[in-house]
């Protein structure tokens, strides 16, 4: 079966679909019928509309969902701010966490595991671009925990959609909307604005966040691929209703806002919607049953192949973030070489590692748990010992990536690096291009008896004979 032979069994129920209009009560009944606000909602609940575009976004943009709930979202004290010290979301208000623009390959080992902290005190901020504040770009983050959060508390992004890859430990995740259980090899979603609560069934949790700031998320277009492949619509999963009865405690109500923590108090469970309708939700996905499709002839096709989820910029076919996987598939290509070629791009493209090992790095820098960074123009391609490997290799059907999971996001912004991601976490790695692509040797052979026509007397030539201008070039290239 093309899915994850997960080591924790999954403990909660979805609703399948992508972009659906899903409805589900945890109480029969307690969805009005028809009407969104009637006089008075089924079973004394308050009807609340949480809108993730605007009122008047086109149809097949608009995102929405009617909660119904105990009590409405806007039942809590004000909100005061939290001592930037316990918090490392924030790219502007400390001077050390300045986003450095830089053209450097970049590569990190593994990030460390942290048990000391809950899932809201783990989001390190590595990488990014663009603002929250003008709803604009991305923030790309490292999180790393080991607590759970306290069972009365909630948090929410005022910022972006959370894209969530998970590589060590499990999130048991409570939403206002259900419970998804998310495990390494699966991916969720949590939209801007719903409340959350992380726990961890299976201890220490380690992974990687894309931030949108703008948009979301959808399905890439298919183009002549067809109408399936790719990540299909039927296997991403939404929660059903669950809800927590509770009035009579104090809850925490923390809030990221312009990368600033907040809290608030309230005296009742966040997580008390019993019903919900809309499209406008939190999913999970299985990246084991993504359908990959890949060249049966020859060259590598652009790996825009691999791409799981879109956020599309106001230009089609531009992303502000791509979320494209390397799962593992066979390579049949005939008289090519295999890994990706040496390339610049004007998009960037931060990687990261699930596990396994990344079949275009096998000088084993690039592990599980760590990152690269190559931004906008700066070159990279394969190692040098997976270029020779590459290069000599025997062309038979071959199974690459088998147990392994690399994933990028990647942008057409220029993405910055913030002050922990390049000093404080020490995991740069310094001798990243002296490993990867200092060694390359030329293996360039001038065939025998051809003198060179380029350089100085390949110039000389061409003035003495502007005539000669195009077959100057071509010969050139000939020789
Ligand atoms: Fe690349």
């Amino acid at each position: 079966m093309p899915s994850t032979d997960f080591k924790v069994p999954e403990k909660y129920r979805y609703q399948n679909g992508f972009n659906c209009y899903h409805e589900t009560e945890a109480i029969q009944g307690a969805l009005p019928i028809g009407a969104n606000s009637p006089q008075k909602p089924p079973l004394g609940l308050y009807a609340e509309k949480l809108s993730g575009t605007a009122f008047t976004a086109p149809r097949h943009e608009n995102q929405q969902t009617w909660l119904y709930r105990i009590l409405p979202a806007s039942a809590h004290a004000p909100f005061a701010t939290k001592e930037s010290a316990t918090y490392n979301t924030n790219p502007e208000s400390k001077p050390f966490e300045k986003i450095y623009q830089i053209p450097n390959q970049l590569r990190w080992d593994p990030f460390d595991l942290d048990e000391t902290v809950d899932w809201v005190h783990s989001l390190h901020l590595v990488a990014g671009a663009g603002s929250p504040v003008m709803k604009s770009g991305i923030g790309i983050y490292i999180f790393a925990a080991g607590k759970d959060m306290s069972e009365r508390e909630a948090f929410y992004s005022a910022d972006g959609d959370f894209l969530i890859v998970p590589q060590h430990g499990v999130l048991d995740i409570q939403t206002e909307l259900g419970n998804l259980l998310v495990r390494p090899n699966e991916i969720c979603v949590i939209p801007r604005g719903i409340r959350h609560r992380v726990t961890l069934p299976e201890g220490p949790i380690r992974g990687y966040i894309l931030e949108l700031y703008q948009n979301h998320f959808t399905l890439p277009e298919l183009g002549p691929i067809g109408s399936n492949c790719l990540a299909n619509a039927r296997d991403f999963q939404a929660p059903v209703a669950s809800f927590v009865e509770d009035t009579a405690n104090s809850y925490t109500l923390l809030s990221k806002f312009a990368g600033h923590l907040f809290e608030a108090k309230q005296n009742h469970s966040p997580f008390d919607v019993v019903a919900w309708h809309g499209n406008y939700y939190p999913y999970k996905y299985d990246l084991g049953r993504f359908n990959t499709v890949g060249s049966v002839s020859y060259d590598h096709p652009d790996p825009s192949i691999y791409t799981v989820l879109t956020a599309q910029s106001d230009h089609v076919g531009t992303a502000i973030a791509d979320f494209v996987i390397f799962p593992p598939r066979w390579l049949v290509a005939e008289d090519t070489f295999r890994p990706p070629w040496y390339h610049r791009n004007t998009m960037s493209e931060f990687m990261g590692l699930i596990h396994g090992q990344y079949d275009a790095k096998t000088g084993g820098g690039f592990q599980p748990a760590g990152a690269s960074l190559h931004n906008v123009m700066s070159a990279h391609g394969p190692d040098a010992t997976t270029h020779e490997k590459a290069s000599n290799a025997d062309l038979k059907p071959q199974k690459v990536g088998e147990g392994s999971m690399a994933f990028m996001f990647e942008s057409c912004l220029m993405v910055g690096v913030t002050e922990w991601g390049l000093s404080r976490c020490k995991k740069v790695q310094e001798d990243y291009n002296a490993e990867s692509w200092e060694p390359l040797k030329p293996h360039f052979k001038r065939p025998e008896g051809k003198e060179s026509k380029s350089g100085a007397n390949g110039v000389q030539r061409m003035i003495q004979d502007k005539a000669t201008v195009p077959q100057w070039t071509s010969e050139t290239t000939d020789a």
